[in-house]
Order: C-alpha cells, then structure tokens, then sequence
C-alpha cells in the first residue's frame, strides 16, 4: 500500500520558501505539512495566515495544516481562506472538541486531532468516527529536528485498534523525529502518512530522501 510522506516546512528556508515548495511540488511527496505555533499553546512562535497564503500560491500538492494554537475555533475560517485543505487541532487545545471538528468539516476542510506524547488515544474513543486524520505527535512540539519517542509505537497500535473496531476512516499521522530508522516499523502497524522535517531537509538532496522514505513506507 502506498503511504503519504509530508514534509515539514518548518524546516525549510524561510528567506527562500518558493524553492523548497517547488523541490516539494517535483518530489514524491504528497502533502504539504504547515506547523502554525502561537508561543503560547508551545514555546515557540513559527507563522500565520499571510505566509500560509503565499505558500498556497506555489504549493500544487495538499496542505496539511496542524495548529499548535490556543483558541483554534476563532480562526477556523481564515485558515480555510488561505488555502488549508486538511486543519489539524490539538486534543490539550480544544475544550468543545466535537464542536471544533464540526466546524472545519462544515468549511468544507478534512478535520484532524492531534495528541500530545503524553495524552492516552482513549480520549478519542467517542470522536474516531467524526475524523479524517489523527495527528499522533512523537515529540514535544514546538521544534523541528528533536529525537522520536519510542512510547509512540505502541499508541499507534492502540489507535490502529481503536480505529478498526469503530469502522472509523481516520488516516493515523505521525509527526516528529521521522527518519529512514523508523518508518518502516511505523508503516507496518498502521501509520498512513509520515511528517519528515529536519531529515528531509538537512539532506542534501532532499528530493532523494523523500523519495527513500516513500520507498521504505510503502509496503
Ligand atoms: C513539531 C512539528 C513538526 C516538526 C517535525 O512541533 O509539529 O511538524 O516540523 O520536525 P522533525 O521531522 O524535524 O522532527
Ligand atoms: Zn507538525
């Protein structure tokens, strides 16, 4: 089966976007991964709505949007103003969370939850039916290029589970501290789409790298 691989912008240079989106646009890549961080949900402040704008103008592939924000419900319709196709809201984040995944299915983008390294998947158990996407995060976010936290693989297999016995569309992401070590143990228990930062990038060609980790996924 063949597996989504969605390289992190976070990563990219910021003074030269175009280059590394059109690198994306030529590349097996499938999506385009957009990490909004508002320094106050995590220590650190990354962009907003004008930038994701302009990316969207180049971008020919999908934009997967994870919102590491407070408050994600007031911007919902902005973020599907610049061009968001799938929004991604923080579990820890959301205190009317149904609500919330309502609402961006109702402006027509795909819905996704994201759970901190600490937070059990049980909490999803009464939602998995209402979502496209769960985002399992395998570092603290807030920072590209930090080490995978060996806990996440047996959260994705209980996600996995959760997922089967509901009847549940739900595609399972992965974000933080992919490489070409981890992937294919990933793929193997159920993991759909793979968020790659600081390993795509750092790499000198970084089209190659996207295109071994598809390869390794794909099973
Ligand atoms: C972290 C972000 C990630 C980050 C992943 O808070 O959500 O998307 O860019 O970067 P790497 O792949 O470098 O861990
Ligand atoms: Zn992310």
């Amino acid at each position: 089966m063949t597996k989504i691989i969605a390289p992190s912008l976070l990563s990219a240079d910021f003074a030269n976007l175009q280059k590394d989106i059109e690198m994306i646009n030529n590349s097996e890549a499938d999506w385009f991964h957009i990490d909004v961080m508002d320094g106050v949900f995590v220590p650190n402040i990354s962009f907003g709505m004008p930038v994701i704008k302009a990316i969207k103008k180049h971008a020919k592939k999908t934009l997967d949007v994870h919102l590491m924000i407070v408050n994600p419900d007031k911007y919902i319709a902005d973020f599907k103003k610049v061009g968001a196709d799938i929004l991604t809201v923080h579990y820890e984040a959301c205190t009317h969370l149904h609500r919330t995944i309502q609402a961006i299915k109702a402006e027509g983008m795909k819905a996704g939850v994201s759970l901190n390294p600490h937070t059990p998947v049980s909490v999803l158990e009464h939602i998995i039916i209402d979502l496209d996407l769960v985002l399992i995060m395998s570092v603290n976010p807030g920072f590209g290029g930090q080490s995978f936290i060996e806990s996440t693989y047996k959260k994705v297999e209980q996600l996995k589970k959760m997922i089967i016995e509901n009847n549940s569309k739900a595609l399972i992401e992965v974000d933080g501290g992919v490489t070409d070590a981890n992937i294919q143990q990933l793929s193997s228990i159920g993991v759909d789409a793979f968020v790659a930062g600081n390993f795509v990038f750092s790499n000198e060609n970084p089209i190659k790298t996207i295109a071994s980790l598809k390869k390794k996924a794909t099973l």
